[in-house]
């Protein structure tokens, strides 16, 4: 079947075949942001990335791309730099050029009100993509992993680790916050929080540094700004040369990410730690290249896997219903308040991956290559 006919199939199946003409002008690829808005049913999609820094807003943004050409939709995808300012600006464009489904993966949650108030005024439906936006009615839906079970898996893998249920320890444990704007950060932190703040309660795991939010909602302090891993070097290059002086030594680090882990583990190389011996159990989230050879290298214990492949499918369906005038589907209505309303939500599973799962669950289906990693 020709892209366009699978797409008159999709909408055909909708009711919708009035749109079909909208739908198939074949103006798609990137940079667009073309195509008929004016009719209904128009397969105009604009994505809205925070950076091409870190690999899996790549891989995001590229995969729902060529997910949503293969069906002739246009499609304007751009990253904007960490900042702000662009990424309103970059929408403003996009919605100027007529998208009518805007797919965000917000920098600062906070921020994006106004731009989307003009978005709505042009009828456009908006999905939050894996970060929510807040204090705004303009977000329709929003798409994600499960947040709080990334930051739980992070927390039971110690638990589970150190034998904390048993009353192991006491061990010293340096946790990390995500950053501070971005709403996943305090989930991230409080499913993790949940599971280990009993064991420092109870003196099982103690925090030399002192930087241990005494109540989850107080993650924000800890937080690193923007997800450096420039930034969480330094922070742990301070608390390693100022705590950790004699033979004091980190057992354990609560790391929300990835890219976090990256700096982390640098710091505790040049502080002399070693893979095998000494080095601490760190954990992450995303499944990125360098800290999957971390994995394989003992740099790194786990990290949660979010196959970004499936919240692309997601919100490729999703966009599907919107497009064709159908229910969009989803999954939980209750946990997403962004402050002015809950935003109906469609939450996938994370799952953790160790050195053993590497080839089973990231080679095997394809998201990383073996060559990827070394392997
Ligand atoms: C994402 C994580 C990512 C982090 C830094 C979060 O909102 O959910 O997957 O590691 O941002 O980009």
């Amino acid at each position: 079947m020709s892209k366009k006919m699978k797409l008159a199939a999709l909408l055909v199946a909708g009711g919708l075949v009035a749109s079909l003409a909208a739908c198939s002008t074949d103006d798609g690829g990137s940079g667009g942001g073309g195509g008929d808005a004016a009719a209904g049913g128009d397969c105009n999609v604009g994505i809205s990335m925070p950076t091409r820094s870190l690999e899996r807003w790549i891989n995001d943004g590229e995969g729902l791309q060529s997910q949503l050409e293969e069906a002739d939709c246009t499609v304007d995808l751009q990253y904007a730099d960490n900042r702000t300012e662009q990424q309103i600006s970059q929408i403003q464009n996009q919605v100027a050029g007529g998208a009518t489904v805007l797919v965000v993966a917000a920098i600062d949650g906070q921020t994006l009100g106004p731009v989307l108030e003009e978005a709505k005024g042009q009828d456009v439906t908006v999905i939050a993509y894996d970060r929510l936006i807040n204090g705004t009615p303009d977000v329709d839906y929003y798409a994600t992993f499960d947040n709080y079970q990334v930051g739980q898996l992070q927390g039971q893998y110690i638990e589970e680790q150190l034998d904390l249920a048993s009353g192991a320890g006491p061990f010293n444990l340096e946790p990390f916050a995500g950053s501070p704007d971005d709403n996943n950060a305090r989930f991230f932190f409080e499913g993790a929080w949940d599971v280990l703040l009993p064991y420092v309660e109870a003196g099982q795991l103690v925090v030399p540094s002192g930087q241990s939010p005494a109540s989850a909602d107080d993650w924000a302090e800890i937080g690193i700004l923007g997800w450096g891993s420039d930034d969480a070097q330094s922070e742990m290059d301070n608390r390693l040369s100022s705590f950790y002086t004699g033979d004091e030594k980190v057992d354990v680090v609560l790391s929300p990410n990835d890219s976090l882990a990256l700096g982390i583990e640098a710091s505790l190389s040049s502080a002399g730690y070693e893979p095998g011996t000494d080095w601490p159990i760190i954990t992450g989230q995303d499944a990125d290249v360098a800290n999957v050879q971390a994995i394989l290298n003992d740099e790194q214990s786990m990290t949660v896997w979010k196959d970004t492949r499936a919240l692309g499918d997601r919100v490729f369906q999703m966009i599907q219903s919107i497009v064709a005038g159908d229910e969009v589907e989803v999954n939980d209505t209750e946990t997403y308040d962004n402050g002015e309303k809950v935003v109906p939500s469609y939450l996938l599973d994370p799952e953790v991956v160790v050195k053993d799962d590497v080839q089973t669950k990231l080679v095997d289906s394809g998201f990383l290559s073996a060559s990827d990693v070394g392997l």
